[in-house]
């Protein structure tokens, strides 16, 4: 159903988006306002396609619009082969950035596929210790450091989180510092306008999510299990 005074959607139409941290978008039906994180399909998606994209994309998205990418800027993506990670390669490329993609050897050809630059396998290559250094680091899977970046930062660089309580902590000190610094937004400032963008960038064909595997609803436990694994390439979709 839509609402008397919507004038954007009316019933039937197929939208995608995300309720963010009041979650639930596994139920039947749920409620949200037209001014919401929600946008018509892109022509042509699935469902299935189109569900990823609020999740790595959207939270990429929102990183990088922190690091002033664009041509000329170099950036160092870690953890290049995961959900925000391959988000993050189509969006800088989009960007015009320089792109280092660092990934596991079987994910090489996919991400440099994706638009990197180059790409460095973390199996073989500590990208620390070859004295290259970058404006951004976006460790796109939590496992990396600020600490353990540093010397490979420009020395007004930018490192860019995803996960860890200790980012938040350097996040508010790093920046009144004047060097190199750590930009983190908890709860992440995601936009309707965000999501419209995206939509954008994938009627345009300059954005694709990489779904690994889909999954029934009533498989759920064995798709957790998988994502757990934190092998998955790219997504994991459960279909409805
Ligand atoms: N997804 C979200 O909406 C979301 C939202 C907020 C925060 N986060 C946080 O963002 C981080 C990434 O989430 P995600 O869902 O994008 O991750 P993900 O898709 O589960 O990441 C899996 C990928 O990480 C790679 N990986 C695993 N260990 C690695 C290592 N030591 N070094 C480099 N790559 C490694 C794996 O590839 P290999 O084969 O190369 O190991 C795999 O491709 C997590 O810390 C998560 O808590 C996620």
């Amino acid at each position: 159903a839509v609402g008397a005074a919507v004038r954007e959607f009316a019933v039937g139409d197929k939208v995608f988006g995300t309720s963010g941290l009041s979650f639930g978008a596994h139920a039947e039906f749920v409620c949200m306002r037209e001014s919401a994180r929600i946008a018509h399909m892109p022509a042509g998606m699935t469902f299935a396609e189109a569900a990823p994209i609020c999740d790595g994309a959207l939270n990429a998205l929102t990183c990088l619009k922190q690091a002033d990418l664009r041509k000329g800027r170099r950036i160092l993506i870690y953890g290049a082969s995961g959900a925000i990670g391959t988000a993050g390669v189509q969006l800088a490329r989009y960007f015009g950035a320089d792109i280092t993609a660092v990934c596991n050897t079987k994910n090489l050809e996919l991400v440099k596929s994706l638009g990197a630059d180059r790409v460095i396998d973390y199996t073989k290559e500590d990208f620390t210790k070859n004295g290259q250094t970058y404006d951004v680091i976006f460790d796109a899977v939590g496992k990396h450091s600020f600490r353990r970046c540093r010397g490979s930062l420009e020395p007004r660089g930018i490192y860019l989180p995803t996960d860890g309580f200790a980012n938040l902590i350097l996040a508010l000190v790093t920046p009144r510092l004047g060097g190199k610094k750590v930009l983190f937004q908890i709860p992440p400032r995601q936009t309707k306008q965000d999501v419209l963008f995206l939509k954008e960038l994938i009627e345009a064909g300059k954005y694709r999510p990489v779904i690994d595997r889909r999954y029934p609803l009533e498989d759920v436990v064995e798709a957790t299990r998988y994502v757990e694994t934190e092998q998955k390439t790219g997504n994991v979709v459960l279909t409805i």
